[in-house]
């Protein structure tokens, strides 16, 4: 199938583009907001798209703004091809398309396959419906264990906390002795991905975005999906938390009856057909915590997902060695099943990277920000060197930390409330973005309030504050961004690391076809290092610093 393409811009024509792509995360609801209510929306980002461009990104990945009660942030779909009235309508989402392109950037959206809302119309069917009902089988349902089948039917729990399962209750609210699984919240039940409805659902859902001129979709949770036939009870590790699943990307999870299953990679293989048969061919990028970097790679066969995020590379956190083994792994795997290797310092699910990098001083247990600030832009540049392609989240480019102090009123996060506050604090990264000016929102929306509280030390790090500004952290992944682009050895191709690199400090070369070179270098000490004189002109470079030299 042919659709029309929406704009002619150059830029578009590199069907190819996903292999050495920027891609830039928009949370939508923290984006920016064109109303009034607090809440960041879809024309919000149309506002932005020249912000965008300058800054030079290839793709934007929006968050989910699809009809949603909101209980995991719009991960708890109500429906799949409307918008959430408070983000905006089909309408702007066209819009939003059309001028993203009129500017040569593609658009991914979000697809949430394992689970839907409670709120969507199937699941509202199923709990109408009497057990036994084909409304019951697009749900992971099982009778209970125990006499009155009042326990849950396995050992499973829910990754923000508690069990993972809920019973199902009749119309009178009594216990029907049926229980549904829900991997994350209680409002998220898991799909059947047994059913074949399901699939031919998604195959539409696909079709209905790809028709629209999307250039493609992440995909959420995207080695949950498909569960251990007979669904076994798992053995948790023993040393964990006894009330939640550990974090997804633990060794010892990795291979629960619930995660990263052999049949997930059929679903894949059926999109990516369907996802071939658009011209240009549409794209995947799936959110696939899978530590096993050869397990991890096998979702990017030649005919399954295009990308996956690595979060094998974001875990490893500022060491040499594990960076180092990392990258090594992601490319010798990815080169095994032709696929580019992607790149990820933040997300909205993880400690922004300025906080995560931060040292933390042994004696107050505070973190030093500004030595944060210093790794997180060392991290960055280093990593845009890299060969494949990359994803920033939104507002990294201005150096926001982390807010580790909102107050437990406003926390949104599902997993807050059900670790009762032990747990879940995902909601710090998703700050509203400042824009510019002294005040909160800081240009965020037309009034003060924003959905989030921002800190009141923000307005040095808007955008207003930032750009133009030599040196500031906006400008640097500006000039990244430019130069990364410019540079014929950049994006996919060979790396070389450079044996003599001084103690500390990790160094490879890039070089493209017609021999132009480039060399990347990043000191982890804080000392200054001296590097080679061979490997360009600048030979000193400070600490926790990394550079570019182009021979
Ligand atoms: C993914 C999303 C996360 C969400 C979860 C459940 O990990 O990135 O925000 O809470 O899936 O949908």
């Amino acid at each position: 199938m042919t659709t029309e393409p929406t704009s002619t811009h150059p830029a578009l024509e590199n069907k190819n583009w996903w292999r050495d792509a920027v891609v830039y995360q928009v949370y939508p609801r923290s984006f920016v907001e064109s109303g009034g209510e607090g809440m960041g929306d879809i024309p919000g980002i149309v506002s932005r798209l020249d912000y965008l461009a300058d800054l030079g990104v290839d793709a934007i990945w929006v968050s989910p703004f699809y009809t949603s009660p909101l209980h995991d942030g719009g991960y708890d779909v109500a429906d799949y091809r409307s918008i959430d009235t408070r983000l905006g309508s089909l309408d702007d989402v066209d819009t939003l398309v059309e001028q993203a392109h009129a500017r040569g950037i593609r658009v991914l959206l979000d697809l949430v396959p394992n689970h839907s809302s409670s709120e969507h119309p199937w699941f509202v069917e199923l709990l109408a419906a009497g057990p036994g009902s084909p409304a019951w089988d697009r749900y992971v349902v099982r009778e209970g264990r125990g006499p009155n089948r009042e326990e849950p039917p396995n050992n499973w729990r829910s990754v923000f906390h508690g069990r993972g399962w809920s019973q199902i209750l009749d119309a009178e609210g009594e216990p029907t002795g049926y229980w549904y699984l829900h991997l994350f919240d209680t409002t998220q039940p898991d799909l059947n991905w047994d059913n074949p409805e399901v699939h031919a659902e998604f195959r539409d859902i696909l079709r209905f975005w790809f028709d629209r001129g999307i250039d493609g979709f992440r995909i959420d949770v995207a080695h949950g999906l498909v569960k251990e036939a007979g669904l076994p009870d798992f053995a948790y590790p023993e040393d964990g938390d006894p009330d939640a699943t550990p974090a997804m990307f633990d060794e010892d999870v990795a291979h629960a009856p619930f995660w990263d299953q052999d049949g997930v990679h059929e679903i894949y293989r059926e999109w990516r057909r369907v996802a071939d048969e658009y011209d240009p061919p549409r794209v995947f990028c799936g959110e696939t915590w899978v530590p096993n970097p050869e397990r991890f790679a096998r979702y990017q066969r030649p005919d399954e997902l295009h990308t996956s995020f690595n979060f094998i590379y974001l875990e490893a956190g500022w060491d040499g060695e594990r960076m180092r083994k990392a990258i090594d792994d992601t490319i010798t795997d990815h080169a095994r099943v032709g696929a580019p290797p992607t790149w990820v310092l933040s997300n909205h699910d993880v400690i922004r990277h300025r906080t995560r990098l931060a040292p933390v001083d042994d004696a107050t247990g505070e973190r030093d920000l500004e030595r944060g600030l210093r790794r997180a832009r060392a991290a960055t540049v280093f990593t845009l060197a890299l060969p494949g392609s990359m994803y920033i989240y939104q507002g990294e480019e201005l150096g926001l930390p982390e807010v580790v102090d909102l107050p437990d009123e406003v926390r949104q996060d599902p997993a807050w409330f059900r670790s009762g506050g032990t747990d879940g604090r995902r909601d710090g990264c998703r700050v509203p973005i400042p824009w510019a000016g002294d005040a909160p929102s800081y240009g965020f929306g037309p009034g003060s309030a924003s959905w989030l509280p921002q800190p009141a030390d923000w307005s040095t790090m808007s955008v207003l504050a930032e750009q133009g500004v030599d040196g500031s952290t906006l400008e640097l992944y500006r000039s990244a961004l430019r130069a990364r682009r410019e540079s014929t050895a950049l994006g996919e191709g060979p790396l070389v690391w450079l044996a003599d690199a001084p103690a500390g400090v990790l160094a490879f070369s890039r070089e493209d076809a017609g021999g132009a070179s480039l060399v990347c270098a990043l000191n982890l000490e804080t000392t200054t290092a001296v590097l080679p004189a061979a490997w360009g002109s600048s030979v000193v470079i400070g600490g926790e610093t990394a550079v570019w030299l182009r021979a």
